[in-house]
């Protein structure tokens, strides 16, 4: 169970520290979710997925999403109402802010209180060196070739999954031009917003984390913490 803002402070934590949890979930072994929760628009879109495979998994996502975010707003988790932003990025009313992420069968959720966040979770997979000219701005091209062979799957990684998250913390999707903005990809950089073409005042006001999830799978998260300090609890 998360634990309430009350509880954290007996914990130790700082009133001004911004606790985020992370859930991480296995899409194709969670058969036992209740999926009567989905709304009827997402069983339509569960419905329009081509292979049994992607409607189990979105299904299975949406509804984990929903079971957990009841335990934070304490509704029901079929009585949860998603607002959608011009981009697509689903929110709640109230505090209760998240995102999820999910990459083939693995899916994670952060979620936190009164802070926009952005979460991308990726599968260690083979790249073409293509992806990060067409992806990366001249920047992040440039540090990503000075790693090398041995380590340009971290790198790009890292810099995909930061990337990712910024635009996911801002809600933008696509609508922002990827090299309009940088973050940092080498092993010895914490991880950090250093360009926001867009909005500048953007690289203040928004931190970045890493995550290992697992081996093959790593992920950022962008937080609007505005140097607060930041806290990430699994669950
Ligand atoms: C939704 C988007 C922001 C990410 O999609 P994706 O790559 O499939 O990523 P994820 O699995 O991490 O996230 C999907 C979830 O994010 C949430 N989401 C949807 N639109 C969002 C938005 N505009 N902002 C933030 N979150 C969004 C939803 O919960 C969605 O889950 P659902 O598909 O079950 O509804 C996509 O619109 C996008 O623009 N992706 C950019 C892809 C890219 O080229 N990245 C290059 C990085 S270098």
């Amino acid at each position: 169970m998360p634990v309430s803002c009350q509880q954290q402070e007996r914990q130790g934590d700082t009133a001004l520290d911004i606790n985020i949890d992370l859930w991480v979930w296995d899409l194709d072994t969670r058969q036992n979710i209740d999926l009567s929760v989905l709304s009827k628009e997402e069983q339509q879109r569960a419905g329009r997925f081509v292979q049994p495979l992607h409607q189990n998994r979105y299904g299975v996502g949406r509804a984990t999403l929903r079971h957990i975010l009841a335990q934070y707003t304490g509704s029901a988790a079929a009585d949860l109402t998603f607002r959608y932003g011009a981009n697509g990025k689903p929110a709640l009313a109230g505090d209760v802010c998240f995102n999820l992420s999910h990459s083939e069968q693995s899916a994670a959720l952060a979620v936190t209180r009164g802070c926009e966040i952005g979460l991308d979770l990726e599968h260690y997979r083979p790249v073409e060196p293509d992806l990060a000219e067409r992806f990366f701005s001249p920047c992040e091209r440039k540090e990503l070739a000075a790693l090398g062979p041995a380590g340009f799957a971290d790198g790009f990684f890292r810099c995909w999954t930061r990337k990712e998250a910024v635009l996911k913390a801002r809600g933008e999707g696509l609508s922002v031009e990827l090299n309009s903005f940088d973050v940092t990809l080498t092993p010895d950089a914490p991880p950090r917003l250093l360009r926001y073409a867009p909005d500048p005042a953007c690289v203040d006001s928004l931190t970045l984390h890493h995550i290992d999830f697992a081996p093959e799978l790593v992920g950022a998260i962008a937080a609007f913490s505005h140097a607060q300090p930041v806290k990430l609890i699994r669950r």
